[in-house]
Protein backbone atom coordinates (compact mmCIF):
# COMPACT_ATOMS: atom_id res chain seq x y z
CA UNK A 1 0.00 0.00 0.00
CA UNK A 2 0.81 3.60 -0.78
CA UNK A 3 1.89 5.67 1.88
CA UNK A 4 2.98 9.28 1.84
CA UNK A 5 6.25 10.62 3.42
CA UNK A 6 5.02 11.91 6.41
CA UNK A 7 7.13 14.74 7.22
CA UNK A 8 5.19 16.59 4.59
CA UNK A 9 2.19 16.38 6.52
CA UNK A 10 4.15 18.14 9.74
CA UNK A 11 4.18 21.36 6.99
CA UNK A 12 2.21 24.09 8.73
CA UNK A 13 -0.61 25.93 6.58
CA UNK A 14 0.27 27.20 2.98
CA UNK A 15 3.40 28.78 2.26
CA UNK A 16 3.48 32.34 3.08
CA UNK A 17 3.32 33.88 -0.63
CA UNK A 18 0.19 31.71 -1.18
CA UNK A 19 -1.59 33.23 2.08
CA UNK A 20 -0.74 36.75 1.03
CA UNK A 21 -1.84 35.58 -2.80
CA UNK A 22 -5.35 34.59 -1.29
CA UNK A 23 -5.79 37.56 0.71
CA UNK A 24 -5.31 39.92 -2.06
CA UNK A 25 -7.54 37.90 -4.82
CA UNK A 26 -10.01 37.47 -2.26
CA UNK A 27 -10.31 41.01 -1.34
CA UNK A 28 -9.68 42.60 -5.70
CA UNK A 29 -13.09 40.19 -6.24
CA UNK A 30 -15.48 41.67 -3.48
CA UNK A 31 -13.45 45.25 -5.00
CA UNK A 32 -12.74 45.58 -8.09
CA UNK A 33 -12.50 48.62 -8.19
CA UNK A 34 -9.62 49.12 -6.45
CA UNK A 35 -6.38 49.32 -7.72
CA UNK A 36 -3.83 47.50 -6.07
CA UNK A 37 -0.32 47.82 -5.97
CA UNK A 38 1.69 44.92 -4.94
CA UNK A 39 5.64 45.53 -3.32
CA UNK A 40 4.88 41.83 -1.33
CA UNK A 41 6.46 38.86 -3.40
CA UNK A 42 10.11 39.77 -4.37
CA UNK A 43 9.65 39.28 -8.19
CA UNK A 44 11.26 42.18 -10.30
CA UNK A 45 8.91 43.98 -13.03
CA UNK A 46 11.62 45.45 -15.47
CA UNK A 47 11.89 43.76 -18.63
CA UNK A 48 15.17 41.48 -19.23
CA UNK A 49 17.60 43.82 -20.89
CA UNK A 50 18.86 44.29 -24.38
CA UNK A 51 22.06 42.59 -24.32
CA UNK A 52 19.97 39.20 -22.57
CA UNK A 53 17.46 40.02 -25.53
CA UNK A 54 19.79 39.35 -27.68
CA UNK A 55 21.55 36.64 -26.74
CA UNK A 56 18.10 34.56 -26.45
CA UNK A 57 17.57 35.48 -29.94
CA UNK A 58 20.43 33.98 -31.42
CA UNK A 59 20.17 30.91 -29.11
CA UNK A 60 16.96 30.38 -30.35
CA UNK A 61 18.17 30.86 -33.60
CA UNK A 62 21.21 28.40 -33.09
CA UNK A 63 18.05 25.55 -32.19
CA UNK A 64 16.18 26.05 -35.54
CA UNK A 65 19.77 24.34 -37.65
CA UNK A 66 21.00 21.13 -37.54
CA UNK A 67 24.83 22.20 -37.50
CA UNK A 68 24.19 24.56 -34.23
CA UNK A 69 21.10 22.65 -32.23
CA UNK A 70 21.73 21.47 -29.21
CA UNK A 71 20.15 18.47 -27.03
CA UNK A 72 20.92 18.00 -23.42
CA UNK A 73 23.28 20.36 -21.83
CA UNK A 74 26.22 18.91 -19.98
CA UNK A 75 25.32 17.76 -16.13
CA UNK A 76 27.15 20.84 -14.65
CA UNK A 77 26.28 23.86 -17.00
CA UNK A 78 27.77 25.06 -20.26
CA UNK A 79 31.94 26.25 -19.82
CA UNK A 80 31.15 29.19 -21.83
CA UNK A 81 28.49 30.26 -18.82
CA UNK A 82 31.00 28.57 -15.83
CA UNK A 83 33.99 30.32 -17.37
CA UNK A 84 32.06 33.74 -17.23
CA UNK A 85 30.95 33.38 -13.57
CA UNK A 86 34.42 31.83 -12.39
CA UNK A 87 36.09 34.40 -13.71
CA UNK A 88 33.67 37.89 -13.54
CA UNK A 89 31.91 36.68 -9.79
CA UNK A 90 35.10 35.08 -8.84
CA UNK A 91 38.35 35.48 -10.19
CA UNK A 92 37.98 39.04 -10.26
CA UNK A 93 37.05 39.37 -6.74
CA UNK A 94 40.46 37.46 -5.69
CA UNK A 95 38.17 34.50 -4.88
CA UNK A 96 39.74 31.15 -5.88
CA UNK A 97 37.01 29.60 -7.92
CA UNK A 98 37.47 27.18 -10.74
CA UNK A 99 34.54 26.50 -13.45
CA UNK A 100 34.50 23.31 -12.68
CA UNK A 101 33.37 23.82 -9.06
CA UNK A 102 30.30 25.60 -10.20
CA UNK A 103 27.12 23.96 -10.37
CA UNK A 104 24.47 25.52 -13.02
CA UNK A 105 21.06 24.94 -11.86
CA UNK A 106 17.45 26.12 -12.45
CA UNK A 107 17.74 29.14 -9.52
CA UNK A 108 18.90 29.21 -6.30
CA UNK A 109 15.35 27.93 -4.79
CA UNK A 110 15.57 24.62 -6.26
CA UNK A 111 19.13 24.63 -4.99
CA UNK A 112 18.52 25.86 -1.80
CA UNK A 113 16.05 23.46 -0.88
CA UNK A 114 17.69 20.22 -2.50
CA UNK A 115 21.33 20.91 -1.23
CA UNK A 116 20.21 19.31 2.71
CA UNK A 117 19.98 16.04 0.96
CA UNK A 118 23.88 15.17 0.74
CA UNK A 119 23.77 15.96 4.41
CA UNK A 120 23.05 12.96 7.11
CA UNK A 121 19.27 12.85 7.96
CA UNK A 122 20.52 13.93 11.84
CA UNK A 123 22.32 16.78 11.04
CA UNK A 124 21.30 19.92 13.09
CA UNK A 125 20.22 22.99 10.84
CA UNK A 126 20.79 26.25 12.04
CA UNK A 127 18.82 29.19 10.44
CA UNK A 128 18.44 32.88 11.10
CA UNK A 129 14.79 34.15 12.48
CA UNK A 130 13.37 35.07 10.46
CA UNK A 131 14.24 33.34 7.33
CA UNK A 132 13.80 32.60 3.97
CA UNK A 133 11.24 29.99 4.29
CA UNK A 134 12.29 27.36 1.89
CA UNK A 135 15.73 26.40 3.94
CA UNK A 136 13.37 25.08 6.85
CA UNK A 137 10.39 23.84 4.79
CA UNK A 138 13.22 22.02 2.92
CA UNK A 139 14.33 20.21 6.14
CA UNK A 140 10.78 19.59 7.45
CA UNK A 141 10.28 17.54 4.12
CA UNK A 142 13.36 15.69 4.58
CA UNK A 143 12.58 14.83 8.47
CA UNK A 144 15.14 16.90 10.02
CA UNK A 145 13.37 19.78 11.72
CA UNK A 146 11.62 17.84 14.55
CA UNK A 147 8.18 18.37 15.67
CA UNK A 148 6.46 21.50 15.22
CA UNK A 149 5.51 23.77 17.82
CA UNK A 150 2.15 26.07 16.46
CA UNK A 151 1.87 28.73 19.07
CA UNK A 152 5.93 29.20 19.33
CA UNK A 153 5.87 28.44 15.60
CA UNK A 154 9.45 26.97 15.65
CA UNK A 155 10.34 23.30 14.93
CA UNK A 156 12.20 21.27 17.71
CA UNK A 157 14.72 20.20 16.29
CA UNK A 158 15.77 23.77 14.46
CA UNK A 159 18.56 26.14 16.31
CA UNK A 160 17.08 29.55 15.62
CA UNK A 161 19.58 32.33 15.54
CA UNK A 162 17.22 35.60 15.91
CA UNK A 163 18.20 38.79 13.64
CA UNK A 164 16.41 41.50 15.70
CA UNK A 165 17.00 45.00 15.75
CA UNK A 166 18.65 44.79 18.74
CA UNK A 167 22.19 42.77 16.72
CA UNK A 168 21.62 44.92 13.78
CA UNK A 169 19.73 42.19 11.97
CA UNK A 170 22.69 40.24 11.94
CA UNK A 171 23.12 36.46 13.97
CA UNK A 172 24.96 35.50 16.90
CA UNK A 173 26.69 32.13 16.93
CA UNK A 174 24.18 29.53 18.39
CA UNK A 175 24.21 28.04 22.26
CA UNK A 176 24.24 24.67 20.90
CA UNK A 177 26.59 23.37 17.86
CA UNK A 178 24.93 22.99 14.51
CA UNK A 179 26.19 20.90 11.55
CA UNK A 180 24.82 23.23 8.46
CA UNK A 181 24.45 26.71 9.24
CA UNK A 182 22.04 28.58 6.71
CA UNK A 183 23.15 32.14 6.14
CA UNK A 184 21.78 34.50 3.07
CA UNK A 185 23.38 38.30 2.79
CA UNK A 186 22.50 40.61 2.18
CA UNK A 187 19.41 39.38 3.32
CA UNK A 188 15.72 38.38 2.66
CA UNK A 189 13.50 39.60 4.41
CA UNK A 190 15.66 42.29 6.50
CA UNK A 191 17.53 43.83 3.81
CA UNK A 192 20.36 43.81 6.62
CA UNK A 193 24.30 43.13 5.25
CA UNK A 194 27.14 41.86 7.31
CA UNK A 195 30.80 43.14 6.98
CA UNK A 196 33.69 40.91 5.61
CA UNK A 197 34.84 40.67 9.69
CA UNK A 198 31.69 39.49 10.85
CA UNK A 199 31.71 36.96 7.78
CA UNK A 200 34.87 35.96 9.10
CA UNK A 201 34.05 35.38 12.08
CA UNK A 202 31.21 32.63 10.51
CA UNK A 203 33.94 31.31 8.53
CA UNK A 204 36.44 30.85 11.58
CA UNK A 205 33.62 29.24 13.43
CA UNK A 206 32.28 26.77 11.35
CA UNK A 207 35.73 25.63 10.37
CA UNK A 208 36.18 25.06 13.97
CA UNK A 209 33.42 23.49 15.05
CA UNK A 210 33.35 21.54 11.78
CA UNK A 211 30.08 22.83 10.49
CA UNK A 212 29.20 23.57 6.73
CA UNK A 213 27.43 26.88 5.85
CA UNK A 214 25.02 27.07 3.05
CA UNK A 215 25.90 30.73 2.17
CA UNK A 216 22.88 32.25 0.00
CA UNK A 217 24.33 35.18 -1.60
CA UNK A 218 21.37 35.49 -4.05
CA UNK A 219 20.77 39.71 -3.31
CA UNK A 220 24.72 40.12 -3.91
CA UNK A 221 24.21 42.67 -6.69
CA UNK A 222 22.15 45.28 -4.46
CA UNK A 223 25.73 45.63 -2.46
CA UNK A 224 26.29 49.06 -2.33
CA UNK A 225 28.79 49.47 0.42
CA UNK A 226 32.30 48.99 0.08
CA UNK A 227 33.49 46.46 3.54
CA UNK A 228 30.77 44.28 2.27
CA UNK A 229 31.47 41.25 0.75
CA UNK A 230 30.27 39.99 -2.05
CA UNK A 231 31.22 36.18 -1.86
CA UNK A 232 32.25 33.81 1.34
CA UNK A 233 34.96 32.81 -0.64
CA UNK A 234 36.03 36.26 0.12
CA UNK A 235 36.97 35.38 3.67
CA UNK A 236 40.15 32.86 4.67
CA UNK A 237 39.38 29.31 5.27
CA UNK A 238 35.99 29.41 3.48
CA UNK A 239 36.81 26.81 0.94
CA UNK A 240 36.72 24.00 3.70
CA UNK A 241 33.24 25.40 4.97
CA UNK A 242 31.27 26.67 2.51
CA UNK A 243 28.90 25.95 -0.35
CA UNK A 244 27.41 29.96 -2.13
CA UNK A 245 24.57 29.71 -3.86
CA UNK A 246 23.54 32.75 -6.48
CA UNK A 247 20.74 33.53 -9.01
CA UNK A 248 20.67 34.55 -11.94
CA UNK A 249 17.19 36.62 -10.85
CA UNK A 250 17.77 39.64 -9.05
CA UNK A 251 20.51 40.85 -10.82
CA UNK A 252 19.41 39.90 -13.84
CA UNK A 253 15.77 40.30 -13.81
CA UNK A 254 15.38 36.24 -14.59
CA UNK A 255 12.75 35.18 -12.15
CA UNK A 256 10.80 33.55 -15.05
CA UNK A 257 13.90 32.84 -17.29
CA UNK A 258 15.06 30.14 -14.30
CA UNK A 259 18.86 30.58 -13.98
CA UNK A 260 21.20 29.95 -10.87
CA UNK A 261 24.46 28.20 -9.73
CA UNK A 262 25.89 26.59 -6.97
CA UNK A 263 29.54 26.47 -5.97
CA UNK A 264 30.96 23.73 -3.88
CA UNK A 265 34.79 24.14 -3.58
CA UNK A 266 37.11 20.93 -3.97
CA UNK A 267 38.65 20.99 -0.76
CA UNK A 268 34.93 20.78 1.11
CA UNK A 269 34.30 17.64 2.98
CA UNK A 270 32.14 16.31 5.21
CA UNK A 271 34.24 13.94 7.10
CA UNK A 272 36.64 11.78 4.77
CA UNK A 273 34.11 12.50 1.65
CA UNK A 274 33.79 15.46 -1.39
CA UNK A 275 30.42 17.47 -1.01
CA UNK A 276 31.71 18.68 -4.73
CA UNK A 277 31.58 14.64 -6.07
CA UNK A 278 28.51 14.09 -3.98
CA UNK A 279 26.78 17.35 -5.19
CA UNK A 280 27.89 16.13 -8.93
CA UNK A 281 26.56 12.60 -8.46
CA UNK A 282 23.05 13.71 -7.17
CA UNK A 283 22.79 16.53 -10.22
CA UNK A 284 23.66 13.99 -12.24
CA UNK A 285 20.98 11.59 -10.92
CA UNK A 286 18.20 14.10 -10.60
CA UNK A 287 19.12 17.36 -12.79
CA UNK A 288 19.38 17.78 -16.79
CA UNK A 289 20.40 20.96 -17.32
CA UNK A 290 19.25 24.64 -18.01
CA UNK A 291 18.04 25.17 -21.43
CA UNK A 292 20.80 26.39 -23.60
CA UNK A 293 18.93 29.16 -24.84
CA UNK A 294 18.93 30.22 -20.78
CA UNK A 295 22.64 29.86 -20.69
CA UNK A 296 23.43 31.72 -23.08
CA UNK A 297 21.36 34.39 -21.95
CA UNK A 298 23.27 33.64 -18.82
CA UNK A 299 26.77 34.52 -20.54
CA UNK A 300 25.53 38.04 -21.51
CA UNK A 301 24.94 38.86 -17.81
CA UNK A 302 28.62 39.13 -18.24
CA UNK A 303 29.04 40.97 -21.75
CA UNK A 304 30.21 44.47 -21.16
CA UNK A 305 26.94 45.61 -22.65
CA UNK A 306 24.99 43.28 -20.01
CA UNK A 307 26.82 44.69 -17.42
CA UNK A 308 26.43 48.19 -17.96
CA UNK A 309 22.13 47.66 -18.85
CA UNK A 310 22.37 45.47 -15.34
CA UNK A 311 24.02 47.99 -13.57
CA UNK A 312 21.92 50.89 -14.93
CA UNK A 313 18.88 48.23 -13.77
CA UNK A 314 20.03 47.67 -10.14
CA UNK A 315 20.20 50.71 -9.87
CA UNK A 316 16.56 51.73 -10.90
CA UNK A 317 15.43 49.70 -8.02
CA UNK A 318 17.70 50.66 -5.32
CA UNK A 319 16.15 54.51 -6.06
CA UNK A 320 13.21 53.06 -5.65
CA UNK A 321 14.44 50.97 -1.98
CA UNK A 322 15.86 55.02 -0.90
CA UNK A 323 12.49 56.28 -1.66
CA UNK A 324 10.47 53.67 0.26
CA UNK A 325 13.28 53.66 2.95
CA UNK A 326 12.95 58.18 3.26
CA UNK A 327 9.56 58.12 2.69
CA UNK A 328 8.75 55.76 5.41
CA UNK A 329 11.38 57.74 7.69
CA UNK A 330 10.00 60.65 7.45
CA UNK A 331 6.95 60.22 8.59
CA UNK A 332 8.15 58.34 11.79
CA UNK A 333 8.04 54.47 10.76
CA UNK A 334 11.15 52.87 11.78
CA UNK A 335 13.13 51.53 8.92
CA UNK A 336 15.97 49.68 7.71
CA UNK A 337 17.39 47.41 4.54
CA UNK A 338 17.12 49.54 1.36
CA UNK A 339 21.07 50.27 1.32
CA UNK A 340 22.79 46.71 0.20
CA UNK A 341 19.47 45.00 -0.46
CA UNK A 342 16.50 45.57 -2.46
CA UNK A 343 14.15 45.00 0.85
CA UNK A 344 12.96 47.69 3.11
CA UNK A 345 12.33 46.27 6.97
CA UNK A 346 9.57 48.52 9.05
CA UNK A 347 8.22 48.01 12.32
CA UNK A 348 4.34 47.74 12.18
CA UNK A 349 3.18 50.88 13.99
CA UNK A 350 1.40 51.72 16.93
CA UNK A 351 1.86 47.67 18.07
CA UNK A 352 0.01 46.51 15.30
CA UNK A 353 1.10 42.69 14.52
CA UNK A 354 2.64 42.07 10.94
CA UNK A 355 -1.11 40.49 9.71
CA UNK A 356 -2.56 43.75 11.22
CA UNK A 357 -0.60 45.69 9.48
CA UNK A 358 -1.03 43.46 5.94
CA UNK A 359 -4.79 44.36 6.28
CA UNK A 360 -4.97 47.90 7.43
CA UNK A 361 -2.49 48.64 3.94
CA UNK A 362 -4.77 46.43 1.64
CA UNK A 363 -7.70 47.32 2.54
CA UNK A 364 -7.27 51.18 3.73
CA UNK A 365 -4.53 52.30 0.94
CA UNK A 366 -4.47 48.88 -1.10
CA UNK A 367 -0.69 48.22 -0.79
CA UNK A 368 0.14 44.56 -0.64
CA UNK A 369 3.72 43.91 1.50
CA UNK A 370 4.74 40.94 3.26
CA UNK A 371 4.09 40.44 7.34
CA UNK A 372 7.35 39.76 8.79
CA UNK A 373 5.60 37.12 11.11
CA UNK A 374 5.71 34.53 7.62
CA UNK A 375 9.21 34.45 8.17
CA UNK A 376 9.35 33.07 11.43
CA UNK A 377 8.55 33.81 14.95
CA UNK A 378 11.41 37.11 15.54
CA UNK A 379 9.73 38.66 12.08
CA UNK A 380 6.56 39.44 14.35
CA UNK A 381 5.43 42.75 14.38
CA UNK A 382 8.06 43.79 11.33
CA UNK A 383 7.29 44.28 7.83
CA UNK A 384 8.94 43.98 4.25
CA UNK A 385 8.65 45.91 0.98
CA UNK A 386 10.13 45.31 -1.76
CA UNK A 387 12.11 47.52 -4.18
CA UNK A 388 11.22 45.53 -7.32
CA UNK A 389 8.27 47.79 -8.12
CA UNK A 390 8.07 50.29 -11.03
CA UNK A 391 9.42 53.76 -9.86
CA UNK A 392 5.54 55.35 -10.39
CA UNK A 393 4.16 52.69 -8.55
CA UNK A 394 6.81 52.54 -5.59
CA UNK A 395 6.03 56.41 -5.58
CA UNK A 396 2.36 56.00 -5.68
CA UNK A 397 2.60 53.47 -2.71
CA UNK A 398 4.88 54.96 -0.03
CA UNK A 399 2.85 58.61 -0.74
CA UNK A 400 -0.87 56.15 0.19
CA UNK A 401 1.26 54.88 2.93
CA UNK A 402 1.85 58.35 4.49
CA UNK A 403 -1.46 59.26 3.78
CA UNK A 404 -2.67 56.77 6.60
CA UNK A 405 -1.16 59.10 9.59
CA UNK A 406 -1.44 55.99 11.82
C1 LIG B 1 17.21 34.43 -0.26
C2 LIG B 1 16.69 33.89 -1.52
N1 LIG B 1 17.26 32.81 -2.06
C3 LIG B 1 16.79 32.29 -3.19
C4 LIG B 1 15.72 32.84 -3.85
C5 LIG B 1 15.19 32.21 -5.09
O1 LIG B 1 15.95 32.52 -6.20
P1 LIG B 1 15.64 31.88 -7.60
O2 LIG B 1 14.68 32.75 -8.32
O3 LIG B 1 17.00 31.82 -8.27
O4 LIG B 1 15.10 30.50 -7.42
C6 LIG B 1 15.10 33.97 -3.34
C7 LIG B 1 13.93 34.54 -4.02
O5 LIG B 1 13.22 35.36 -3.58
C8 LIG B 1 15.61 34.50 -2.14
O6 LIG B 1 15.04 35.57 -1.58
Amino acid sequence: MSRVNENYLKLPGSYLFSTIGRKVREYSETHPEKKIIRLGIGDVTQPLAPAIIEALHSAVDEMAKPETFRGYAPDLGYEFLRNAIAKNDYQARGCQIAADEIFVSDGAKSDSANIQEVFSADSRIAVCDPVYPVYVDSNVMAGRAGDYDAAKQIWSNVIYMPCTAENGFAPEFPMETPDLIYLCFPNNPTGAAITKAQLQDWVDYANKCGAVIIYDAAYEAYISEENIPHSIYECEGARTCAIELRSFSKNAGFTGVRLGFTVIPKELKCGEVSLHSLWARRHGTKYNGAPYIVQRAGEAVYSEAGKAQLKAQVAYYMNNARYIYQGLKEVGYTVSGGVNAPYIWLKAPNGMTSWEFFDCLLERVNVVGTPGSGFGPHGETYFRLTAFGSYENTVEAVERIKSLQL
